[in-house]
């Protein structure tokens, strides 16, 4: 992932991410006043939907380019530079979209958000699963991210102490002009890290996704979201 030297080229890439995000805060949406502190909040989609909720949010990221951007874009949030990975701050609710995939072990990383909490202290999470991004993963192995389907993030989170109340996959099907487009837009939001292919299997896969998955004059991307709304145990 290479999201701090893309952040500036991020929103206009990521519509999917933006509707999954907000999806999020409709689908179990927070009480005016809360207090909620985001985690890997990027540019701020997820953030501006707490926000509307009357929520108070501290807004944290790692990367100090989107830190700046979401700053920008959602003033009324406190934003911190934050690595969520490791143990956190005390906090009295938690809520993430896109960010639990990046993590090589998010057991351990739920346990971090877990100690954090108090008991029944929420955690409101948004994370791509499984059939997202299926028929390009089809052509190129799986890779830089672990793909996990909706029962195997049900059960990390049980490991690390969550109870899920509610959760449910949101699919969707994106058009994007060309299998090279596709390739461009998720290069430019950040998602992809060093090429893993040469020229000749780059354009391989170009000519084998452009025939396989065109519709009309567009080709299509499965988009897949798990949303979480769970308690700490
Ligand atoms: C796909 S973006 C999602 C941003 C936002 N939540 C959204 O829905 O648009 C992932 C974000 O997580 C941040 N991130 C990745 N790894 C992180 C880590 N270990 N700690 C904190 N932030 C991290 C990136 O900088 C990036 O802003």
């Amino acid at each position: 992932m290479r999201f701090d030297e893309r952040a500036g080229s991020y929103e206009a890439n990521a519509a999917p991410q933006r509707r999954f995000a907000e999806a999020l805060a409709a689908f179990a949406p927070f009480r005016a006043g809360a207090n909620v502190t985001e985690l890997g909040a990027g540019t701020g989609f997820l953030t501006r939907a707490l926000l509307a909720q009357g929520v108070s949010v501290e807004a944290t990221d790692a990367s100090p380019a989107m830190l700046e951007l979401g700053q920008a874009a959602a003033p009324n949030a406190v934003w911190k530079l934050r690595e969520a990975f490791g143990p956190q701050p005390k906090a009295k609710a938690f809520a993430s979209s896109g960010l639990l995939h990046w993590a090589a072990d998010p057991v351990q990383v739920l346990k971090h958000w877990y100690a954090a909490l108090p008991k029944d202290g929420r955690l409101l999470l948004g994370v791509p699963c499984d059939p997202c991004l299926n028929e390009l993963r089809d052509l190129t192995g799986e890779g830089p991210v672990r793909w996990r389907d909706e029962a195997q993030w049900l059960q990390i989170l049980d490991h690390a102490g969550f109870d899920v109340r509610a959760h449910g996959v949101l699919e969707s099907t994106e058009t994007y002009g060309s299998a090279l487009e596709l390739l461009r837009s998720l290069h430019d939001s950040g998602v992809t890290g060093s090429p893993r292919l040469g020229a000749g299997e780059l354009r391989s896969l170009i000519r084998d996704y452009d025939r396989l998955h065109r519709k009309g004059d567009a080709v299509a991307a499965t988009w897949a979201w798990l949303l979480v709304d769970a308690v700490a145990r």
